[in-house]
């Protein structure tokens, strides 16, 4: 059978970051709340003149490279954001103009925090039937420009950046040694939107809005969610989580990724953490965490990944990936 394999990742985050200390300066907030509460440090924020696009392509060239490929070989987009350029065309289509692709398939998936794990879902129902020879799956994320600057509980938390990653179909046995996209599973519950949402759109308020969230509330079903979808996943192909060599989480919280970790009996040595750096990019944590532990010797091929994600909706679900 066709498998969807993962043959280049790449990142990209803008080089402007601000401190815990330089948002102190804005809200009544401090280094120590912030590193003690959520494992923060810093945060990128994209230039006035970059557009999540930008933040978009430049991962792609890195993960193009990486997979050996050119922008020429690329016949499927699917881009994750829930900040795009324009409300419409999708970010995707903005990506394969910059990038120079043929003419193909482009779309965006509006999942939020959990958008890369169902971009690469959506993503395998292209290639893993054949469908698509050379995908690009990138999750990237202008989240700064969602912020109400006057909302401690919620302008420290997030970050700018993108991460793409080329899918492939590769031929295997239909076993959970396979190499690619081996399990998944997706949710949504619609009845807690209000926990987490932006209080703008096109057709409601005709605006962008700003970021809303109960903090505390989307905590708490986090870890519960999180852990479910992961057994769920794993039960599937029967694997446990003893397999997972690695663990990449949406990095929102490291309380919550290691209340993840702890609840599932995961060896704290295979969580790959950057929220210290990267803040929350929603649906670029993954791909952003994913290649800063390729880039620094720790995920090698044939590693099986684990990845997991919960954002607005809300939206959560894991996907395993043997590399
Ligand atoms: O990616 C999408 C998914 N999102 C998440 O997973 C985020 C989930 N939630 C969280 O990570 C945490 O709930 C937060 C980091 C957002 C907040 O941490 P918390 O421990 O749940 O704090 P809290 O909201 O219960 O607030 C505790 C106190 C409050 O003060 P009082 O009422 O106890 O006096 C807040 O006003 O902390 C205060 N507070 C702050 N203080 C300093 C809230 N934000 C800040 C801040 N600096 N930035």
């Amino acid at each position: 059978m066709l498998r969807s394999a993962i043959t280049g990742v790449g990142a990209y985050l803008p080089p402007d970051i601000v401190t815990n200390e330089a948002l102190s300066k804005i809200v009544d907030t401090s280094d120590d709340w912030i590193r003690e509460r959520t494992g923060i440090r810093q945060r990128h924020r994209a230039a006035d003149d970059q557009a999540v696009s930008d933040l978009a392509v430049e991962s792609a060239k890195k993960a193009l490279e990486a997979a050996g490929k050119t922008p020429a070989d690329i016949d499927l987009i699917v881009v994750a954001t829930t900040t795009g350029d324009l409300t419409f065309p999708a970010t995707a289509a903005i990506v394969q103009r910059k990038l120079g692709c043929p003419v193909g398939i482009a779309f965006d998936v509006q999942a939020v925090c959990s958008g890369f794990v169902y971009a690469l879902t959506v993503a395998d129902g292209f290639v893993g039937r054949g469908n698509a020879k050379c995908a690009l799956v990138i999750g990237a994320e202008t989240m700064t420009r969602l912020m109400d600057w006057t909302d401690r509980g919620t302008c420290v938390l997030f970050g700018d950046g993108a991460g793409a990653v080329v899918l492939e179909p590769v031929e295997e046995q239909g076993a959970n040694t396979d190499r690619g996209l081996i399990s998944w599973s997706l949710r949504c519950d619609g009845t807690k939107q209000d926990l987490l949402y932006v209080d703008g759109g096109p057709s409601t308020t005709g605006t962008v809005g700003k970021l809303r969230m109960a903090g505390n509330q989307v905590f708490k079903h986090a870890v519960i969610n999180i852990s479910e979808s992961i057994e769920a996943a794993l039960e599937k192909v029967d694997l446990t989580i003893a397999d997972v060599d690695w663990f990449i989480p949406h990095q929102a919280n490291e309380r919550i990724l290691h209340g993840v970790a702890k609840r599932l009996g995961l060896d704290e040595h295979k969580v790959i953490q950057t929220v210290g750096e990267h803040a929350n990019t929603s649906a670029a944590s993954i791909p952003l965490a994913l290649s800063t532990a390729i880039d620094d010797g720790r995920i090698k091929k044939g590693d099986l990944l684990l990845m997991e994600a919960m954002g607005g909706g809300l939206t959560w679900g894991a996907c395993l990936v043997r590399l």
